[in-house]
C-alpha cells in the first residue's frame, strides 16, 4: 500500500500526538522526530527518529533517509535554515518555511506584525545585555514582561514590577534562553480583560476561523482553555481581520494559533504558533472537526466544508510537580464519573516517560451540552483535579 503522504513531524509532544493520530486516520504515514525516546506522537506514528531538532546535519539526514512529501513542525525550535533550503528544492514545508523562520523568534514575528503589517501590539524593545535591557525598562515602563525571544511555555518569562525584579529578570530571561542568540524582549504589561487564540486555519479554499477560545495563564504557562471565549462582534472582526493579514503574511497552508489580548474593544496582538496551539486542545472536546483535523486537511488539501462547535467546552492541563521517572497517573475513574449532568468529560493522558515540575502530563476537557463555558470550565478543573500523579522515585 502506498499512502496518501509521508510526513516528516518535528517534534512529538502531545499536539504532535493528536497531530498524527487525525492524519493517519485520512492515510498519512508518519515519521515522529524529537529529541528523546518514547515521546508521546511517537507511540502512535508509523516510525520515530530521535535527534535534536537543532542539529542540522541530522535534520538534513532525517529527510533525505525519509523523503517526505511534507515536513511539519510541531515545535518552535528548529533549524529553520534547514527548512528553507529544502523548501528552495522543492520540499513542503508546513506551513512555509517563512513561516518556521518568522515564529521561531519572538522578535522576528514582531516585526512583521508591528512594524510591515502595522498591527497594535504592546510597546516593546529588545536587549542584549543587562545594561541595555535597565535601559530599555526604562523606556517601556513598568510594570513589563521579560521574555527570552527563543523560549516557549513561559520559560524564562517574568514579570518587572519594580526596579528591583529588573537583575533578577534577566538572570531568570537568560537561564531559560534556548537557541544561540542572547536576546530579550521587554514589553509592557497590558492589563487585559482576557486573552483569547483565534485558530485560523489557511487552506486553499481562503481563510478560516474556528470561534475564539479564552484561557488563563500562570508562569506564562496555559492551565486552562475554553470555547466559545464570550467576545463582542466588533472585537472578534478586529481579531480576525488582523489574524487573516498575519497568516497570509506567512504563507502556506495548515492551522495557525493567533493569540490575542483584550482590552474593551480594543484587541491587541500578541504572538502566534503556525500550528496547533495547546489552548487549542479544548477542541477535542469541542467541535466536529479538532485542530489537529484541520490542521491535516489544510496540509493535504482536503475540504473543510462545516465546522460544528457541539457547545460551550473546556480543557483543563494536569501538571506534574517534581522530577521522577518511576510513576503512575492514577484517578481516571474518578475523573471520567459524569460530575454534572449534561455536562461530558474525557480526559488525554500523554504518557510521557518522565515528569518534572510543571510538566504537561494529560489534559481534562468537558462540554456543557445545554450550559455555559463557566460550567464546562468548573467541570474541566474537577476532572483535572481528580487526576493524580503517584510518584515511586
Ligand atoms: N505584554 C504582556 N502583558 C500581559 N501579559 C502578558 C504579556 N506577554 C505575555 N503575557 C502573558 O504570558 C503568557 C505567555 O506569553 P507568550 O508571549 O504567549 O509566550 P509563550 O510563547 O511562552 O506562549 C500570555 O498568554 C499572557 O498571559
Ligand atoms: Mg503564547
Amino acid at each position: 500500500m502506498t499512502a496518501i503522504a509521508k510526513i516528516l513531524l518535528l517534534g512529538s509532544g502531545e499536539l504532535g500526538r493528536e497531530f498524527v493520530i487525525s492524519a493517519k486516520r485520512l492515510g498519512a504515514h508518519v515519521i515522529a522526530c524529537d529529541s528523546y525516546a518514547g515521546a508521546p506522537a511517537m507511540q502512535v506514528a508509523d516510525e520515530a527518529e530521535v535527534f535534536s531538532m537543532l542539529d542540522a546535519a541530522a535534520l538534513g539526514a532525517a529527510i533525505e533517509k525519509h523523503k517526505p512529501d511534507f515536513v511539519v513542525p510541531e515545535i518552535e525550535a528548529i533549524r529553520t535554515e534547514v527548512l528553507k533550503d529544502y523548501e528552495d528544492r522543492g520540499l513542503n514545508i508546513v506551513p512555509s518555511a517563512r513561516a518556521t523562520i518568522m515564529t521561531m523568534n519572538r522578535d522576528r514575528i514582531r516585526e512583521v506584525a508591528a512594524t510591515e503589517l502595522g498591527l497594535p501590539t504592546s510597546k516593546y524593545l529588545y536587549a542584549e545585555t543587562l545594561e541595555a535591557m535597565h535601559a530599555a525598562v526604562a523606556v517601556v515602563g513598568i510594570p513589563c514582561v521579560v521574555k527570552p525571544v527563543m523560549s516557549s511555555s513561559g520559560k524564562g518569562q517574568s514579570i518587572v514590577r519594580a526596579a528591583e525584579d529588573i537583575d533578577p529578570a534577566w538572570a531568570y530571561a537568560v537561564a531559560g534562553m534556548r537557541g544561540d542568540r542572547q536576546r530579550v524582549i521587554v514589553e509592557a504589561f497590558i492589563p487585559f480583560d482576557y486573552e483569547i487564540t483565534l485558530l485560523t486555519i489557511r487552506t486553499r479554499e481562503g481563510v478560516l476561523f474556528c470561534d475564539p477560545i479564552g484561557h488563563r495563564q500562570e508562569r506564562g504557562d496555559y492551565q486552562e482553555s475554553w470555547q466559545p471565549a464570550a467576545m463582542s462582534p466588533a472585537a472578534i472582526g478586529a481579531a480576525q481581520d488582523m489574524a487573516r493579514a498575519v497568516v497570509d503574511n506567512l504563507g502556506g497552508y495548515g492551522l495557525f494559533g493567533v493569540e490575542f489580548f483584550v482590552v474593551g474593544d480594543a484587541v491587541i496582538f500578541s504572538e502566534l504558533s503556525p500550528r496547533p496551539h495547546d489552548t487549542g486542545m479544548v477542541t477535542l472536546i469541542s467541535q466536529n472537526l479538532t485542530e489537529f483535523d484541520l490542521h491535516a486537511r489544510a496540509i493535504l488539501g482536503l475540504p473543510i466544508p462545516a465546522m460544528t462547535q457541539y457547545g460551550p467546552s473546556a480543557s483543563a492541563v494536569i501538571l506534574a510537580d517534581r522530577e521522577a521517572k518511576d510513576f503512575v497517573v492514577e484517578g481516571l475513574d474518578a475523573a471520567l464519573r459524569t460530575l454534572t449532568p449534561g455536562v461530558d468529560v474525557d480526559v488525554r493522558v500523554f504518557n510521557k516517560p518522565t515528569t518534572r515540575p510543571y510538566r504537561r502530563m494529560g489534559v481534562a476537557l468537558a462540554l456543557a451540552r445545554n450550559g455555559d463555558t463557566d460550567a464546562a470550565r468548573a467541570a474541566a478543573r474537577r476532572a483535572a483535579a481528580k487526576v493524580t500523579i503517584t510518584y515511586r522515585d
